[in-house]
């Protein structure tokens, strides 16, 4: 043809037109015997292998990795497959919650009933002579109480009146070893973190500010710390954990004491006290670093010697690992709660001066004067009781 002397030529447009229009028919008949499951791989390899497949796959709106219809279809299929068994298990998973949940009530009024027997009987053995096999009854049931208290621990139990105020009516019980453990530790970290924020801002307020308003922060930060320790501190309790009522309710009069700070003005006598306040924060946030140090080594020992068979912490191990770290910690502790009464003396020489005025001075005092006298006493009933443990266990 004269007209169209490159018409055999690949690149000619016309040549190109009837190139793509064969395609397109291929392309049909793949389509169609794909639906009658044709292998996937052909059909994917040919249309990659054409050289129309990305103008092909543009006019289909779609991108080359995209699926056909058979194949979402039968991967549907599966993931039905896969559903269904899903729902077998939750459907499992429901009824055994139904059943746990009978058994905790079931056990829980069991335990209250052995508790109750218990009480009966040790009353009644008051009554009776103190022979030796009295005491060991005595003995036997003192251990079968403290073998409920541990099952106890197991069960949910009411939040109390604390917690139900600040949480609404949620049950907080942890119910294996590792989720109490792991509660402590968080515990622990969190009172670390925070000891760490007030120890940098404090020492920035005592080195170069002295402006109130980031002292009313500082004290804004403690009464959230105080106030959250609380509400931990009376979730551990509920899971069992040992610490002395004294300790939490400290807490409570910590957020007292720092809220009263709060709404101290800056006045001549909180300029004249500032800074010996900041100073104790200081020093009690070491305390506090201290503490941590020691407390969280009992806890991971304490862990280790409830876990392990094959001991290698003995308890003679971890004891004297503790008489070692209270022998550092108590002289540090007791410096602190002497503070505190000198914060207290100094406080009410400052009432005294200014004609008792300022209602936050008197208040401040007695409520420093407070925490010497629970913080000392505990602290010395703690050291006692751990000196009569330690002779009991000699002898
Ligand atoms: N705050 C929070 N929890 C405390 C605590 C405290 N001050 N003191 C003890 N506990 C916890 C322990 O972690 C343990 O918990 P667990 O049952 O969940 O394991 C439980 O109470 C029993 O502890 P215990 O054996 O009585 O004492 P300990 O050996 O752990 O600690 C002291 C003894 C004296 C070091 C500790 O009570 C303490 O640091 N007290 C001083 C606090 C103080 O005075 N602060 C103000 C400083 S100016």
């Amino acid at each position: 043809m004269p007209n169209h002397p490159n018409l055999g030529s690949p690149h000619h447009p016309i040549f190109q037109w009837k190139l793509f229009q064969s395609f397109m028919r291929q392309n049909r008949e793949l389509h169609c015997s794909n639906a009658l499951n044709t292998p996937k791989q052909t059909k994917s390899s040919r249309e990659a292998s054409s050289p129309f497949a990305e103008l092909l796959t543009r006019r289909r709106g779609c991108t080359m990795a995209d699926r056909s219809l058979t194949e979402t279809l039968s991967e549907w299929n599966d993931l039905q497959k896969g559903n269904e068994g899903l729902q077998q298990v939750f459907q499992k998973y429901l009824d055994d919650l139904q059943t746990t949940s009978y058994k905790q009530s079931e056990i829980s009024s069991n335990i209250a009933r052995q508790h109750r027997h218990l009480a009966d009987l040790a009353k009644s053995l008051r009554k009776c002579e103190h022979t030796p096999e009295a005491v060991a009854l005595r003995i036997q049931i003192q251990q079968r109480d403290n073998e409920l208290r541990e099952m106890e621990g197991f069960l949910p139990k009411p939040s109390g009146k604390y917690l139900s105020l600040v949480l609404g009516n949620l049950n907080v019980t942890l119910f294996s070893k590792q989720a109490k453990f792991s509660y402590k530790v968080e515990y622990e970290n969190f009172k670390l973190y925070l000891t760490c924020t007030c120890f940098l801002l404090t020492l920035a307020l005592r080195l170069w500010n002295s402006y109130k308003t980031i002292d009313t922060l500082l004290n804004f930060l403690l009464v959230w710390y105080y106030c959250t320790l609380t509400i931990r501190e009376s979730i551990l309790v509920l899971n069992g954990s040992r610490i002395k009522g004294w300790w939490v309710t400290h807490h409570y009069i910590s957020t007292f004491l720092t809220g009263v700070m709060l709404t101290w003005p800056d006045s001549i006598m909180y300029q004249k006290f500032r800074l010996q306040y900041l100073d104790f924060c200081i020093y009690l946030s070491l305390v506090q670093f201290l503490q941590y140090y020691y407390q969280s080594g009992s806890l991971y020992r304490l862990r280790a010697l409830g876990q392990r068979r094959s001991l290698d912490i003995t308890v003679e191990g971890f004891q004297s690992w503790m008489w070692r770290g209270l022998t550092f910690l108590l002289p540090v502790l007791f410096f602190g709660h002497f503070w505190q009464l000198y914060n207290a003396i100094t406080l009410y020489e400052m009432a005294c001066e200014c004609g008792w005025q300022e209602w936050q001075v008197p208040v401040q005092s007695f409520t420093y004067l407070l925490l010497f006298v629970g913080n000392f006493s505990t602290t010395l009933r703690v050291l006692l009781q751990k000196l009569r443990e330690k002779r009991q266990k000699i002898s």
